[in-house]
């Protein structure tokens, strides 16, 4: 590191590092990965050269909306000559506009992120072909994978040029962890492929039924591709119909409306494939590569390898009833009385979660809309016996509401009637806390008020919450893996979003961004001390990440990382081993601070 170090005070603020120790920008403090205005940024033919090696899937990275616009500026990474790309098409324009609210269109283009803040809201769907559209904080180019060679060829690049390296799934994730400036994308969205299998031999004490799943699959097609099996089975994932599968979602951790009877997803994942940091194929379980499989199980995505494939327990189908409640103002315009009415049905977490229910919830001011409560094993009148605490304590306090239980023979009828598809292309900054059981039987009260606090934090602002009661613990109290072991003893985990516009400037961003960590979440750290943050649905500035995210974990997933992936070919913020890597020059470049 001396020579580092040297080498850092004698260069100038734009000179490449040359020698082994590193190959890229240094600046000031930092040593940056390799940029378009680099020296070390690869020329043309060593981008025709990768193309060659994924059989020509490798493309220019354009955002959806530049089609609506003439021109792609400042492009053609690799032509010295920089030049603009011609984009306008006003068929591709009409259409990226009708679907711009459509998540499956969205997750199915190479480089879309559902989240435009973290694409620094730029070349947009406008009605003005001339208006700029620029690259913004989407990447430079593309790998559209359909081999797994392809991944590795991608990897194996990105780690020789020093480049900011990118795993693109579906470009759901509102961390903003799936788009990046300047970077090659890997997009593993065509690994579509899943097999089920009755029984299991390999390793991991689990010989009953089993299904393999591609990195691409995502949620609602794996539920329905497990649903068609005979007998139908059914697997733990979350509630969205579009997110991936194998991608972040299991490498966070997951939960979903089974959790509370079948653990998180993660829970459940008897083998990985995947490519390490180093280009290399592995296999990761019980036997190979143990330390891996555990540290893949919850310790954060694009962290320690990029997975091809998982192998996971299936479980028999299960009746599921479920109840669907609203109080909005539709029923009342009171403040007192609606936020009385969130605060009895909040308080209850605890009860639901003892009788293995999980519950989805979305809090605004105003409105509360609980869509739905779930109960797995359950009929129409148990759900309702269950929920009569509830339905006694919001008559007692005369809180109008209204509700209806409907009951299905099999989860996937319940999925599929009683969950709603979400709009994606907002703009919000987010953050978010796991409560405890012990919270909730403590501090209910404070918790209540943190959560209707979150809804306008300061005046001007606007707030939402996504809720979800769960408890993994309640059906799988133990499994060694990298996931908070508070997760275990949960009761209510809730995301809260702090709205934006989009076109607010840099100063506006880190305002909000500061409101959300130091204000929403001081409060909600405040109400629920005993509890844990997650890391797919978090803040990314959460003070003591490493704790709040992993707790007790960390120190191993640190170690691991180290191991895995030592030189730093991946990064997403805030996961382990990150904690000297920086996005620096407003949301651009990816450096290591080096002092
Ligand atoms: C509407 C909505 C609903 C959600 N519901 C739930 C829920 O019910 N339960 C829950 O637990 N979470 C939920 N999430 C959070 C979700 O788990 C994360 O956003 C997750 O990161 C999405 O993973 P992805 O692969 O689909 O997305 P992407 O945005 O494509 O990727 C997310 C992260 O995973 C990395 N990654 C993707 N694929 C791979 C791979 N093959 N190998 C290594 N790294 C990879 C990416 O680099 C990135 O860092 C929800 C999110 C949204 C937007
Ligand atoms: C890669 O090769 C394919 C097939 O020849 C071509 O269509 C594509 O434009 C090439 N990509 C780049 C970035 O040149
Ligand atoms: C570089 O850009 C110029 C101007 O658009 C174009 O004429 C030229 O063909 C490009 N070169 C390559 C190698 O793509
Ligand atoms: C991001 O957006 C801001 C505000 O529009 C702009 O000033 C900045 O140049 C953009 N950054 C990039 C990398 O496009
Ligand atoms: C294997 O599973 C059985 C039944 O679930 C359990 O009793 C046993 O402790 C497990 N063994 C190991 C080594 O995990
Ligand atoms: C309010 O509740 C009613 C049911 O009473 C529901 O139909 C409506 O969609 C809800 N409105 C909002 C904004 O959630
Ligand atoms: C609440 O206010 C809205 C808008 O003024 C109105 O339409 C609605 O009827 C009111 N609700 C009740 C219960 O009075
Ligand atoms: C919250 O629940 C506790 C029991 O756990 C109960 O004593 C208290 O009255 C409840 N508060 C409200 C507002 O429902
Ligand atoms: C979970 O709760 C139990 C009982 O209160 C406690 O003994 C245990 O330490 C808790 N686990 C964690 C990780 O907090």
């Amino acid at each position: 590191m001396g020579r580092v170090s040297f080498l850092v005070s004698l260069l100038s603020a734009t000179t490449c590092a040359l020698g082994a120790e590193w190959i890229g920008e240094v600046k000031g403090d930092y040593q940056c990965k390799c940029y378009s205005d680099n020296a070390c940024w690869p020329k043309t033919a060593d981008w025709s050269a990768l193309n060659a090696t994924v059989d020509g899937k490798l493309q220019v990275a354009i955002p959806p909306g530049a089609v609506c616009h003439k021109a792609l500026e400042n492009s053609a990474p690799g032509n010295q000559t920089n030049a603009a790309i011609a984009t306008y098409n006003q068929a591709a324009c009409s259409q990226v506009q009708a679907n711009w609210v459509n998540e499956q269109y969205l997750t199915d283009h190479p480089i879309a992120n559902l989240w435009p803040l973290y694409t620094n809201n730029t070349c947009l769907p406008t009605d003005n072909p001339d208006a700029l559209c620029t690259r913004g904080f989407y990447g430079e180019y593309v790998i559209l994978a359909t081999k797994k060679e392809h991944i590795k060829a991608g990897v194996d690049f990105a780690r020789e040029k020093n480049l900011r390296l990118i795993i693109r799934n579906t470009g759901h994730d509102f961390m903003g962890r799936s788009t990046g400036y300047g970077s090659l994308i890997i997009n593993t969205h065509s690994f579509k492929e899943a097999t089920f299998s009755k029984t299991y031999s390999g390793p991991g004490n689990w010989s009953g039924s089993v299904a393999t799943v591609g990195a691409g699959v995502q949620g609602r097609e794996l539920y329905r591709q497990a649903f068609k099996q005979e007998p139908p089975v059914v697997i733990v994932g979350g509630e969205c119909p579009t997110v991936g599968w194998a991608g972040g979602y299991i490498q966070g951790g997951g939960h979903g409306p089974l959790t509370s009877i079948y653990g998180m997803g993660a829970d459940n994942v008897l083998s990985f494939e995947a490519i390490t940091a180093a280009g290399e194929y592995v296999t990761a379980n019980a036997e190979k590569n143990p330390d891996l499989f555990w540290a893949l199980k919850g310790g954060g995505p694009s962290t320690f390898a990029v997975v091809t494939s998982i192998t996971v327990k299936t479980f028999p189908e299960v009746p599921v009833a479920g109840t669907i409640l609203n109080i909005n103002a539709t029923h009342t315009n009171d403040t007192k009385v609606f936020n009385e009415g969130f605060h009895i049905f909040h308080n209850l977490s605890n009860h639901y979660t003892d009788h293995g229910m999980f519950v989805y919830f979305e809090l605004s001011t105003g409105r509360l809309h609980i869509a739905p409560f779930v109960g797995p094993r359950m009929d129409e009148a148990k759900v309702k016996s269950v929920l009569k605490p509830l339905f006694d304590a919001l008559d007692a306090a005369k809180i109008p509401y209204d509700a209806y239980t409907r009951a299905f023979p099999t989860f996937f009828e319940f999925y599929i009637d009683m969950f709603e598809d979400e709009q994606p292309n907002q703009n919000s900054v987010v953050g978010g806390r796991l409560f405890t059981q012990k919270d909730i039987a403590e501090r209910s009260e404070q918790i209540s008020e943190a959560l209707l606090f979150a809804n306008q934090p300061v005046p001007d602002t606007a707030g939402f919450s996504v809720g979800h009661i769960v408890n993994p613990g309640y059906g799988v109290p133990v499994v060694d893996n990298a996931i908070h072991p508070k997760w275990r003893n949960a009761s209510s985990f809730v995301i809260t979003n702090l709205l934006m516009v989009g076109d607010e400037g840099w100063a506006t961003k880190q305002l909000r961004n500061e409101q959300q960590t130091n204000i929403v979440g001081k409060a909600l750290r405040e109400a629920g001390p005993d509890g844990a943050t997650y890391v797919n649905e978090g803040d990314l500035y959460e003070p003591n990440w490493q704790e709040s995210y992993w707790g007790s974990n960390y120190a191993r997933l640190l170690e691991l990382r180290k191991k895995w992936d030592p030189t730093g070919v991946f990064y997403t913020q805030t996961t382990p081993g990150t904690e000297n890597w920086e996005v620096i020059d407003f949301g651009t470049k990816l450096c290591k601070k080096v002092t």
